[in-house]
């Protein structure tokens, strides 16, 4: 285990609360960012004092591998416009960037008011692409890392704390 279900509820509620604070007067839209985020964005979304829209965008780029092809595919777009909003992307994590530089141009071409980025976990060591992250959970060492939405192989995602998994795991386990 790399981060307990109790580290995780804090940060989430400090996240939250900071969040509040920032958005007090704006037209915030919560763009969760498919599959990781989606327990990420549930729980942040209940911890909010202020009123915000969810949107959701599916990408792919990892596949089943462990590694960022660095070639991103829109699965699913957004429903709505974001157009003069206040966007804060919230992901799982963000590892070499690639997969979130390539969502910031896509969205910042749409002209939003604003456009943040919330993400659970970092690897700063890992980065390819420097992106500015406002807000961040948490930042861990270059391990591979499952539960809280993180998959390999699309299981794990059901944990309710983050693991670092082991380098020998076969994608099927
Ligand atoms: C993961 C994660 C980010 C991306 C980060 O998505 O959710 O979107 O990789 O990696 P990067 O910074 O190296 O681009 P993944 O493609 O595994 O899909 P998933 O969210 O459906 O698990």
């Amino acid at each position: 285990m790399l981060i307990s279900t109790e580290q995780l509820e804090q940060r989430v509620g400090e996240l939250g609360l900071e969040i509040s604070r920032d958005y007090a007067d704006k037209d915030l839209v919560m763009v969760g960012v498919l599959r990781g985020a989606v327990i990420f964005i549930a729980d942040l979304l209940r911890q909010l004092e202020v009123p915000c829209e969810i949107d959701f965008m599916a990408v792919s780029s990892y596949g089943s591998s462990r590694d960022s092809s660095g070639v991103v595919r829109i699965l699913k777009d957004l429903d709505d416009s974001i157009t003069g909003r206040d966007v804060l992307i919230v992901e799982d994590i963000v590892d070499s960037g690639l997969t979130l530089n390539y969502l910031m141009r896509n969205l910042q071409a749409r002209d939003p008011a604003s456009i943040e980025v919330c993400s659970l976990l970092t690897k700063p060591e890992r980065r390819r692409v420097e992106i500015p992250i406002r807000y961040v959970g948490f930042e861990i060492p270059n391990t591979f890392v499952v539960g809280y939405g993180l998959d390999y192989g699309q299981h794990y995602r059901n944990l309710d704390y983050v693991a670092e998994l082991p380098d020998d795991t076969e994608p099927s386990l």
